[in-house]
């Protein structure tokens, strides 16, 4: 009795004190988050209060945080709890690791509040087996009938979308029954059989896509994926969703579409949502299950020795397309992301995570040695402001060394259609410089417009992509809900040609034509509005002109992202126009309503509209 006793007080002078420290520190996290204002403030403010929390453990930290959120009001409770409990921990443990002042704090302030801009690229240089070669002839077109490539991106599909739910909640995805009861059914908004923009992807829009594939797609050699088949629910997924989502979205593609699918795995491929932490990091949250189950479902598509690439490489592999001359490098870029948090766990700049670059250069190296062309695909585009500054100055370099191998790059991730271009010459970006060319989205998910594929024409000798068409189908179309119906939208081909003119029957959408389209969109806007119209396929256009406009063309000249032209927000310093602050947050969709967008979102409003604390 007595033992209990005293073990008792002891519990709740401990439990008191504790709460004690967690009040003073909610309250000095509060003041850090609004008190900051760059990135001096971040490293000086906000940086130490942080660490201190994250020195008090996994729990304390993940409390606070939860708190914090919830006093902010940054999102519904029950987001801010799975969201801060999932991704907190990753935050705490990097946390722990870094110095502040250093490279590394600087890129985490960047990458988590946007108070620091991204720090100058730490240099270093690719090794490559051996230079480029001097005399290579260009592949040229023999003028042979194209082939033709499906690439479907983001599908996004959510296994719990209930049909006759809610679509217009507070959370960061809708049409469903959660369980604060905030999903229960409407009258006025209410989830469709086949679809909300304010919801991911119910299974039968996946299904409609399927089949749109096999008819549209019918005479199409092969299809690629680009990642991305989990939903936006990210403050509720576990592995065992994250696992049945991928092996379900593998077999409804094995068994609805005939041609063999070239995948590619996504940020939100794992859990916690963008958690790909390198092998230098000591921790139970591994992503192997996400290669497991991959290697295993991919096989039947890409070969054993692929598969077993896809085991060993994170994610990654490459392998020749049976019957061409064509070699598919599919890369896990999450590596290089900068909302996978576990990069920021040491104060050393590693450059090649995990090793997928020198993989990148060997793989590319074979095919420049057996004279077949590549594409590399994956899911997050090298220019965007989200891809590290070091990393994305790294893959350039491979491209450069490599530009007369790879034919063309596709990737997703921005849920546009969209494109970037690389060039030999970054302090000159011409159409003659312009050497690589990146082919980006569009989504099946119809939250930032409507769902969407492409069908490109492939010349058989050199790869390169001759036309692009986009197919989408209508969300508000009277009769989506009864039967979506997909069409084509528009081939570039045709649209752009003759706006670029002097195309010749064998000439391809390569790197110089899409050059000289971004001189077209900065002369001819009615040219340029068509382009932002498309990007979300005619469904949730953004106004764009001005900063916007030419923000939007810099960014398409700009494969390499230390070129483009965003700017880190919020620090008061370098708060923008309301119309690029929103341009900014529109980017952040892909993020999933992560802490970072979080974050971001309250430091640029400063809306301090605390709620009672409890
Ligand atoms: C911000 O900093 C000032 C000066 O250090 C301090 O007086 C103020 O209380 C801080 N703001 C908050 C909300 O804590
Ligand atoms: C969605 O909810 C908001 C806030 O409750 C309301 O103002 C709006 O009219 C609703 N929209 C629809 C389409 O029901
Ligand atoms: C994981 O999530 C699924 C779907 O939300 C749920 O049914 C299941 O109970 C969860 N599993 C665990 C172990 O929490
Ligand atoms: C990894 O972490 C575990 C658990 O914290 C610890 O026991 C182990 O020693 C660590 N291993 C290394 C190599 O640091
Ligand atoms: C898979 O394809 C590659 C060519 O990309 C080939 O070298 C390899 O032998 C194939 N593996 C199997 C098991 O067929
Ligand atoms: C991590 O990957 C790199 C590159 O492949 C490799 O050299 C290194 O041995 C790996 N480290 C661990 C701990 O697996
Ligand atoms: C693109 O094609 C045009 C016409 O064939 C050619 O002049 C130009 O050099 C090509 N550009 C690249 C980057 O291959
Ligand atoms: C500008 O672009 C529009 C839309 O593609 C096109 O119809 C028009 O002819 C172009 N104007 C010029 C001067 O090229
Ligand atoms: C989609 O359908 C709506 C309603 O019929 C129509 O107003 C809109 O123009 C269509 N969008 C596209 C891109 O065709």
């Amino acid at each position: 009795m007595m033992l209990l006793g005293n073990l008792l007080s002891l519990a709740l002078t401990l439990f008191s004190f504790a709460r004690c420290v967690r009040g003073d520190i909610f309250d000095d996290v509060i003041a850090a988050l609004t008190n900051a204002t760059d990135c001096a403030s971040c490293h000086a403010v906000v940086l130490p209060v942080f660490q201190t929390l994250a020195h008090l453990g996994n729990d304390a930290f993940t409390g606070t945080i939860t708190d914090v959120c919830q006093a902010l009001n940054l999102a519904d409770d029950d987001v801010c709890a799975g969201e801060m409990q999932r991704s907190g921990l990753i935050l705490a443990h990097s946390l722990r690791q870094f110095t502040i002042g250093g490279t590394t704090a600087t890129k985490f302030c960047d990458a988590v509040f946007g108070l620091c801009q991204p720090p100058p690229v730490t240099p270093f240089t690719v090794p490559f087996p051996r230079a480029a070669p001097t005399n290579s002839t260009r592949i040229v077109s023999k003028g042979r009938t194209p082939f033709q490539v499906v690439h479907l991106s983001d599908v996004h599909i959510d296994r719990e979308y209930t049909v006759g739910s809610n679509a217009n909640c507070t959370k960061p995805i809708c049409c469903r029954d959660f369980a604060d009861g905030s999903g229960t059914s409407a009258t006025s908004d209410q989830a469709g059989p086949f679809g909300n923009s304010k919801c991911d992807s119910p299974s039968t829009l996946a299904a409609s896509l399927v089949q749109a594939v096999e008819d549209i797609g019918a005479n199409a050699m092969f299809s690629i994926f680009t990642g991305d088949v989990v939903e936006g629910a990210t403050w509720l997924v576990n592995q065992s969703e994250v696992s049945n989502d991928l092996e379900e979205w593998n077999t409804q593609m094995l068994q609805g579409i005939r041609l063999p699918i070239f995948p590619s795995i996504g940020n939100h491929d794992s859990v916690p949502v963008n958690s790909f932490p390198r092998n230098i990091t000591n921790t139970t949250l591994d992503p192997q299950f996400v290669f497991d189950v991959q290697s295993s479902g991919w096989k039947v598509w890409i070969n054993d020795t692929a598969a077993a690439e896809v085991h060993d490489m994170s994610g990654s592999y490459s392998v020749r397309v049976p019957g061409t001359n064509l070699r598919i490098i599919s890369v896990n870029t999450q590596y290089w992301y900068k909302q996978n948090f576990w990069l920021y766990d040491t104060d050393e700049q590693i450059a090649d995570p995990n090793g997928l670059f020198a993989f990148m250069v060997q793989q590319l190296q074979i095919a420049e040695d057996s004279s077949e062309r590549a594409w590399i695909i994956g899911h997050i585009p090298s220019g965007k402001a989200d891809t590290a500054h070091d990393q994305s100055n790294y893959y350039d370099q491979i491209v450069q060394r490599y530009k007369d191998t790879i034919a063309a790059q596709f990737f997703g991730h921005s849920h546009k259609d969209q494109f970037e271009i690389a060039y030999s010459d970054w302090d000159n970006r011409n159409a003659q410089t312009a050497d690589s060319i990146l082919f980006i989205g569009p989504a099946l998910t119809p939250t930032s417009g409507n769902p969407a594929f492409k069908l490109y024409d492939i010349d058989p000798d050199t790869y390169e992509v001759m036309d692009m068409k986009v197919f989408m189908t209508n969300i508000s179309s009277p009769t989506f809900q009864e039967n979506p119906t997909w069409e084509l939208y528009y081939s570039a081909r045709a649209s752009y040609g003759p706006l670029v003119g002097s195309l010749g029957p064998t000439d391809s959408l390569n790197a110089s034509f899409w050059h000289v389209l971004t001189d077209v969109f900065t002369a001819n806007d009615t040219a340029f509005q068509l382009w932002n119209t498309r990007q979300s396929r005619g469904g949730a256009v953004s106004a764009c002109t001005g900063t916007c406009k030419t923000t939007a063309i810099c960014d398409m000249q700009s494969a390499r992202s230390e070129n483009n032209c965003d700017v880190s927000t919020p620090g008061l310093q370098f708060r923008r126009s309301e119309e690029t602050l929103q341009r900014s947050f529109e980017s952040d969709e892909c993020e999933g309503g992560g802490i970072g967008s979080m974050m971001k979102r309250f430091l640029a409003g400063r809306q301090v509209t605390r709620r009672s604390t409890t």
